[in-house]
């Protein structure tokens, strides 16, 4: 099976507002697969309708060659146990300390006693540059950016075939971004991990991606590789990548 992730014709609305389209895409394994977009354009929905978090109105997603739709709910449970996820905003458990959050899906999704959860865990935590003195702190003492890392540790702490991540470096300084770019890099090269991130951060996504998407107007209306990025006249790709307010993308 050379796809992790196969996406056919998907298509979500909330009350009569449309979000997804009609978006179509594939991700090999191994492929560290970028989805950028304007904000509001559907990115993180998508996302979620891939973990099933969010039930689409119509279209395929396949993780591994299944229909994710098909699958019982044990089969769907043991398939989100090979991914892992970092949710917009990190989403720690509040109530939980560091350690705790980081082992949460190796104690009670992978069935690991405490002890040896801790251990990994602390690998985890070095990995994202953190030392163990954060360990029993809580989210809530945390800066933006210890959250994010916190949050990318306990992602790939179970060791996932495929990697979720929803703006990983977005509100970060440029040097833990640089430091997290590179973390995605070395899973989806060192690790064959497969990665799916969503990105505003032309610097990041010009760092990790092996392949680029750009959604609009609930559709991916371009996608490339990482070099087709600087050749492309694509005029929406063009205005995203330069910043620039005049283009295609209408602002109201
Ligand atoms: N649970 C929800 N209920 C209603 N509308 C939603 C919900 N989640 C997202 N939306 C709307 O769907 C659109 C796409 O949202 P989202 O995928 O979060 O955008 P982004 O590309 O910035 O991640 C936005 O207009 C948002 O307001
Ligand atoms: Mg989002």
């Amino acid at each position: 099976m050379p796809y992790v992730i196969e996406v056919e014709n998907l298509e979500h609305s909330f009350g009569k507002k449309p979000v997804l389209r009609g978006v179509s895409f594939k991700i090999r394994r191994g492929e560290s697969y970028v989805v950028i977009g304007g904000s509001g354009s559907g990115k993180s929905v998508l996302m979620k309708c891939i973990l099933r978090l969010i039930k689409p109105r119509a279209g395929t997603v396949k993780i591994n060659g299944q229909d994710v739709s098909s699958l019982s709910q044990k089969a769907m449970y043991s398939t989100l146990l090979k991914c892992g996820v970092l949710y917009q905003g990190g989403a720690l458990f509040d109530s939980l300390n560091v350690i705790d959050n980081v082992s949460f899906g190796l104690v009670y999704g992978c069935g690991m006693s405490k002890k040896t959860a801790y251990k990994t865990a602390m690998k985890n935590l070095e990995a994202v540059d953190l030392g163990p003195e954060i360990a029993r702190v809580f989210p809530a003492e945390l800066s933006g950016g210890m959250k994010k890392r916190v949050a990318l540790a306990r992602a790939i702490a179970t060791n996932p075939d495929i990697i979720f991540f929803d703006e990983p470096t977005t509100g970060l300084d440029p040097i833990t971004t640089g430091v997290i770019d590179n973390l995605i890099v070395r899973c989806t090269k060192e690790m064959g991990i497969s990665a799916l991130s969503i990105t505003h951060d032309v610097a990041s996504m010009k760092r990790i991606s092996d392949t680029v998407g750009l959604i609009h107007d609930g559709k991916m209306i371009w996608e490339g590789s990482n070099r087709d990025l600087t050749t492309t006249d694509d005029p929406y790709v063009r205005q995203f990548i330069d910043g620039s307010p005049i283009g295609p993308f209408i602002r109201s």
